[in-house]
């Protein structure tokens, strides 16, 4: 018989051996790595401690009671430790365990990681790869989810949650990913869905593969549900790491500041001629955006999805920045209207109206219509507003324009036209803008303007909660 010392080293070894040696070899074999594999990459060398290592699942049905059915720790391996440094909690499925099946005993794992976060102020990062919920225990495992998705559901906005999908995630499994800030997967690897292809094939008899209906291509470039997709697991992991440290650890913390080795009075020559003198002739700001930051280093979230923006994380000066630009590489047509522009623009419009962080904005070319309130203007509290010389805000175009007010009968008044308007005085002479500003000279400005406004405090009416259009 086994003294206590004895069997607490042998149940430490058999939880670091989850399903045991050959279902790890299977797990390398489909090009992934093991729960714990991944969670040593993500981390800091020596630095994760981790909850729960004894904890087994509950289940006495279905022959699950037996020893052999036990794994110490189950199919999760959840605990905290450091990302360069900063603390986060992590949560990692093991697939070698009953497919890495959420047990009522998996939840309970994770629900502990995540209050834990919750009360110290720190990120949750969870590394999905699992079947599911575990069949054999029923509701047990539905209440499961359901505390997770609560959790997730209260840590919104307080911590910042990301997934990283790693491996199956099908049926309810799918909704804490979905509630979380990020969503990013694997290719070829991770899928997710709320039905597999066999249901879709009895329900509507369409035949579809998992890749093709859930897969990483999928979620990145046609639903939108993922933000960004990695070529294997050490790349997804690697970049969830540099990830990371533009978040700050709560909603009470300020986004890490980092040393910057780029010069914040550096002048960008090329931004000078970037913008076509040809009004209608196209330039990517993706090229804009990487001149002006910190090393050219822009991590780009969805760049496979609406393509027309360009969404993502930088730095000026060390400073963590957000960064929305319109690419006027990418037209836009009858498709978006029947997609529900005016929908998804008014989301864009309240979310730069109710943000209070520091907000500048640069009119690089085209500000017509809408589009030049909506994309930060002045009128919804934008801290600095800058057109470059190229600068154009009107109602609209030249053409369309002269069409409307003059019936298309006098083709001369569009010079008129854009003689009045195709320039950035309109806005400049009202105060709308603060400064034309000549181009290369935009990194310098940026990094002074954020300097100053760091100190920024602004505050929104008090409300229950807001209605962000959806
Ligand atoms: N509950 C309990 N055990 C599960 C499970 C679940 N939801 N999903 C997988 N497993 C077990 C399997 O029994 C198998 O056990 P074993 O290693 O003892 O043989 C192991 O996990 C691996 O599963 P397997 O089916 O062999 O792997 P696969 O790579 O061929 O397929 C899935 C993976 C996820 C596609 C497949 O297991 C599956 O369809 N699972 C059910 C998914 C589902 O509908 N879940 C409910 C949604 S809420």
């Amino acid at each position: 018989k086994l003294t206590v010392p004895e069997r607490i080293e042998e149940k430490r070894r058999a939880a670091l051996l989850g399903g045991g040696q050959a279902r790890i070899e299977a797990q390398h074999r489909r090009g992934k790595l093991t729960a714990r594999e991944r969670i040593l990459l993500l981390l800091d060398p020596d630095s994760f401690v981790e909850f729960d290592m004894f904890v087994e699942h509950r289940c006495a049905d279905f022959g699950m009671e037996a020893d052999h059915n036990k794994y110490p720790g189950d199919s999760v391996v959840t605990g905290q430790g450091r990302i360069n440094g900063r603390l986060a909690y992590v949560f990692s499925q093991d697939f070698t365990v009953f497919g890495g099946s959420l047990s009522g005993a998996h939840a309970q794992k994770i629900c502990k990681i995540m209050d834990q976060a919750l009360m110290v102020g720190a990120p949750v990062i969870g590394l999905n790869d699992s079947g599911g919920a575990r069949i054999q225990e029923g509701v047990e495992s539905l209440a499961g989810y359901a505390d997770i998705f609560l959790r997730n559901v209260l840590c919104s906005g307080v911590v910042p949650q990301v997934s990283l999908i790693m491996g199956p995630c099908a049926g309810g499994a799918v909704y804490s990913p979905a509630l979380t800030d990020f969503t990013f997967m694997v290719k070829d690897t991770s899928y997710l869905f709320i039905t597999g292809p066999d249901v879709v094939k009895s329900v509507t008899n369409e035949d579809v593969t998992q890749e093709q209906l859930g897969g990483a291509k999928t979620h990145t470039a046609v639903s939108g549900v993922a933000h960004r997709a990695f070529e294997n697991d050490v790349d997804a992991l690697l970049n969830l790491r540099e990830f990371f440290n533009y978040l700050p650890l709560s909603n009470k913390d300020s986004s890490p500041v980092c040393e910057c080795h780029d010069p914040s009075n550096r002048l960008v020559l090329e931004l000078d001629t970037i913008v076509p003198m040809e009004s209608t002739k196209a330039y990517d700001m993706v090229d804009i955006i990487h001149s002006i930051v910190d090393e050219r280093e822009f991590f780009e979230i969805m760049p496979s999805y609406a393509r027309n923006i360009v969404v993502g994380f930088a730095r000026l000066n060390g400073r963590t920045v957000g960064i929305v630009g319109n690419q006027p590489k990418v037209e836009s047509g009858t498709s978006q209207e029947y997609g529900g522009i005016i929908r998804h623009g008014a989301k864009l419009l309240f979310a730069f109206a109710e943000a209070t962080v520091p907000k500048i904005t640069i009119i690089t070319r085209k500000a017509y219509g809408g589009a030049y309130d909506v994309m930060s203007s002045k009128h919804l509290r934008g801290d600095v507003n800058y057109a470059w010389p190229t600068a154009e805000v009107a109602v609209m175009g030249a053409k369309g324009a002269v069409q409307i007010i003059f019936r298309g009968k006098e083709k001369h008044k569009e010079a008129e036209y854009v003689e009045k308007f195709a320039n950035p005085f309109p806005a400049a002479t009202k105060g709308f803008v603060d400064d034309i500003i000549q181009p290369s000279t935009t990194r310098l400005r940026l990094c002074r303007d954020l300097e100053v406004l760091a100190s920024k405090a602004q505050s929104n009416p008090w409300k229950k909660h807001a209605n962000i259009p959806l």
